[in-house]
């Protein structure tokens, strides 16, 4: 195998809301989030990120413990609500102090800002306005991204747009599970997924003309792939198909967030579904939204399996019993991190890299402190491998973001998901370096060498 490019980029990820706490320092404003938490019974035992882990003020150590575990960048969000507290307007200049500290710290430990601009947190007033529900949202969102970009830029290269266009529409304006907690019919959904991939656009635009010098952009939608149940090319091209297809009425697709963005259009099959659903569309939004990239930001954490079936169709493969899960239930499927890169690569030819992937485990502290979190090492050994595949396909992959640094908080499943190499104790912020910290320090290290001889 010819293993991992020899400038592969690799970091650890998290986001504002689910890391930072200090939810009323500094003059953040509300987001959509603070005020779903406030709600009952819609977030597992109550639990907010108010505190968090309180990374707002010990983001020293957080950056300590990126500086030992090796990596070479740090996947973060900036707050939207503590740079425009409602949104819109002046910026609050301790927001940007913040992320200047935490950009200059990071610097200084030799780990490379990736910063996104939006991982959920909208501010409550732009809600109160219609959120992405209001097409001004789109104007919103780039004058924002051109705050941090002026800001930033000196110090920070790579930014993305939206994470995972999919979930904040679908879980926050479908099903209601996520803030901001909507339901609303389909041709309502479709409309908010317009107006985000206009925000898109548009920021990707107000980005590059408020850049202090030229800076790398990419979008971070989440990839749910489908993997050839075996080696058969018919198999292949089922999988590659069911990738991109649009079949039903759901958020979980893949081309209707992606194809715009890149391709210039929704998909052709997406287009003839949801016909009577279509949202108002000006002519020129296409072109909006489709702007040049420099790479694409994909999360991979999990993947079905398909096969060519009989009658020429494409059948998903039932998982035999006893086929391994994570705490969360989330099936796991290493060539997801091998077929999904190599699908995308194929169908939108920009460079690629896993903005995020991990495991959710019951981790505890055991009585000799230690925290022995084998499944995590054992999915980021697959994983890897897998991933190494992709490479040695020849899929031009850059980074690779493992989520999440710390444990943190799990949007609807409070803190009952644990996905850190580091172990977070939230009643006294004690940080634990799991068994898996090790495991991916080495493979840092070893860039990806020490993958086949555990
Ligand atoms: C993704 C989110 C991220 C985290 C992981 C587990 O959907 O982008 O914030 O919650 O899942």
């Amino acid at each position: 195998m010819n293993g991992f490019p020899t400038q592969f980029c690799w970091g650890v990820a998290a986001a504002a809301y689910q890391i930072e706490g200090a939810t009323h320092d500094g003059g953040r404003g509300q987001s959509v989030w603070d005020v779903f938490c406030a709600r009952s019974g819609v977030i597992w035992s109550g639990h907010s990120g108010d505190q968090a882990c309180d990374h707002y003020h010990r983001y020293p150590e957080d950056i300590a413990l990126m500086k030992a575990l090796g990596v070479h960048a740090y996947r973060l969000s900036v707050a939207w609500p503590r740079v425009q507290p409602t949104g819109i307007g002046p910026a609050e200049p301790r927001g940007l102090e913040f992320y200047d500290r935490l950009v200059d710290g990071l610097l200084e430990a030799g780990i490379e800002p990736w910063l996104t601009l939006y991982h959920w947190d909208m501010p409550w007033e732009l809600f109160c306005r219609g959120g992405w529900l209001n097409r001004d949202c789109a104007d919103w969102f780039a004058e924002y991204a051109a705050i941090v970009v002026e800001r930033l830029s000196d110090r920070v290269k790579k930014f993305m747009t939206l994470n995972e266009p999919q979930v904040f529409i679908g879980e926050g304006h479908s099903n209601g599970n996520h803030a901001p907690g909507l339901q609303l019919p389909w041709r309502e959904v479709l409309r908010v997924g317009h107006h985000a991939l206009l925000a898109h656009g548009r920021a990707v635009q107000s980005m590059r003309a408020a850049a202090r010098r030229p800076i790398e952009i990419g979008y971070a939608p989440v990839l749910l792939p489908k993997v050839p149940a075996s080696d058969s090319a018919e198999d292949l091209e089922a999988a590659r198909e069911a990738t991109f297809a649009v079949t039903e009425r759901s958020h979980w697709t893949n081309s209707w967030w992606l194809d715009p963005v890149v391709l210039g259009h929704y998909p052709a099959d997406g287009l003839e579904l949801y016909a009577a659903d279509l949202p108002p569309m000006l002519a020129e939004d296409a072109a909006t939204i489709a702007q040049p990239l420099d790479f694409l930001g994909i999360n991979i954490y999990t993947a079905e399996r398909v096969r060519r079936a009989a009658d020429g169709g494409i059948e998903t493969v039932v998982r035999s019993p006893g086929q391994p899960i994570s705490a969360f239930n989330w099936p796991i499927v290493p060539e997801c991190v091998h077929y999904g890169p190599r699908f995308l690569a194929e169908r939108y030819g920009l460079p690629i890299a896993i903005t995020e992937n991990g495991i959710s485990c019951r981790d505890t502290v055991g009585l000799d402190g230690r925290v022995v979190d084998g499944a995590r090492i054992d999915y980021l050994q697959r994983h890897l491998l897998e991933l190494e595949r992709a490479c040695a396909a020849g899929v031009d992959l850059r980074a690779y973001f493992h989520w999440s640094i710390l444990d943190n908080f799990e949007w609807a499943e409070g803190y009952k998901e644990r996905f850190g190499l580091v172990f977070v104790d939230y009643e006294t912020q004690a940080r634990i370096p799991k068994e898996s910290f090790r495991y991916y320090q080495q493979v840092i290290a070893s860039n990806g060498a020490c993958l086949a001889t555990r």
